[in-house]
């Protein structure tokens, strides 16, 4: 499977990022980084960074949008600092790449890709959802062309973890989220429904603890950060929400599902949060597949024994 990421470097989403270079079946051809967890600028030189450390500096990565819709710019909150560290990645320092970003925005690789590799191609966002928005407003037919479009966001049977009802990423672009979803392309929805089911703790790394490298070295460093950190009651365990999103696009039958029209609330107590299309109820095409359940220990344990394996390896 063809694959194009598009993170905001995040611990969660160099996870992900070490996810897809640990699966033989996965052909990563593009990253695109944008602002969330981090600023744009920071997201784009973690994945130069993580790239190079993890052995594929070959893959380009592509700014993408460094704030929400309607608004002029973006500053990460004290929560992101506090789940990701200064830097996005639990303050672990990297060596910085040699390589520099590839000149195209984000969404317009998004656009060529998919034009280019149709079904082939899998989508997974897993930050704020304005590359996603602004690329199927660049070219819709072409992105619903893609074979499977996986975004972490969301939480409709479960409580936000911004607010009581919206979860992070959709939060920080409502507007977008609501395009994304609204537009009728087929999108699996990896939110804190099925996300805060799988978390990581210090006995899951303990095969990444054992390989002595300095890629081995840098991704125990960030996840003890994040599994201490990511919970606000200080609970120890990390929800591996971005790694989750991919799986989905992966293995879409390890998942139920609930099919449903989902639209975005953009302002007012709710805003951010992903609701039922009240409009589109009586509809009997359902667009959105929002993830409810997963076997999660079993997640869990293929996730850190693929990136064991891939550490591992020479
Ligand atoms: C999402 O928000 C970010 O903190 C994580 O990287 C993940 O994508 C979880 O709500
Ligand atoms: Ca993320």
């Amino acid at each position: 499977m063809k694959l194009i990421l598009d993170l905001d470097t995040g611990i969660d989403d160099a996870l992900a990022l070490a996810y897809a270079l640990a699966l033989p079946q996965v052909e990563l051809i593009g990253v695109g980084g944008c602002f969330g967890n981090v600023t744009r600028d920071r997201s784009v030189q973690n994945n130069l960074d993580l790239l190079a450390l993890f052995g594929a500096p070959e893959v380009p990565v592509c700014p993408g949008a460094d704030h929400p819709w309607g608004a002029d710019g973006y500053r990460p909150g004290d929560f992101k600092y506090r789940v990701h560290g200064e830097n996005g990645i639990g303050n672990v320092l990297l060596p910085a790449a040699g390589g520099r970003a590839c000149e195209t925005p984000a969404a317009r690789f998004l656009v060529e890709a998919a034009r280019r590799w149709g079904g082939e191609l899998a989508v997974v966002a897993t930050g704020p959802l304005t590359d996603l928005a602004d690329a199927i407003r660049l070219d819709r037919a072409a992105m619903a062309s893609v074979g499977a479009i996986s975004v972490m966001g969301g939480a409709l049977t479960v409580p936000g973890n911004r607010t009581p009802f919206a979860e992070a990423n959709i939060c920080d672009d409502p507007a977008a989220a609501k395009y994304v979803f609204e537009s009728g392309l087929p999108v699996t929805m990896v939110g804190l429904d099925v996300t805060l089911q799988t978390k990581i703790v210090g006995a899951d790394l303990a095969r990444w603890r054992q390989v002595e490298s300095p890629a081995a070295a840098a991704l125990v460093g960030m996840s003890e950060y994040y599994y201490t950190n990511e919970s606000e009651t200080g609970e120890i365990g990390g929800a591996i929400h971005d790694p989750l999103a991919l799986e989905a696009a992966l293995c879409p039958g390890a998942f139920s599902v609930l099919p449903i029209n989902l639209t975005v609330e953009t302002e007012g107590p709710g805003r951010g949060r992903t609701i039922g299309d009240p409009a589109l109820l009586g509809r009997p095409e359902k667009t959105t597949r929002v993830c409810v359940g997963v076997g999660a220990a079993a997640f869990v344990a293929k996730f850190c024994g693929a990136i064991a394996d891939w550490l591992g390896r020479d």
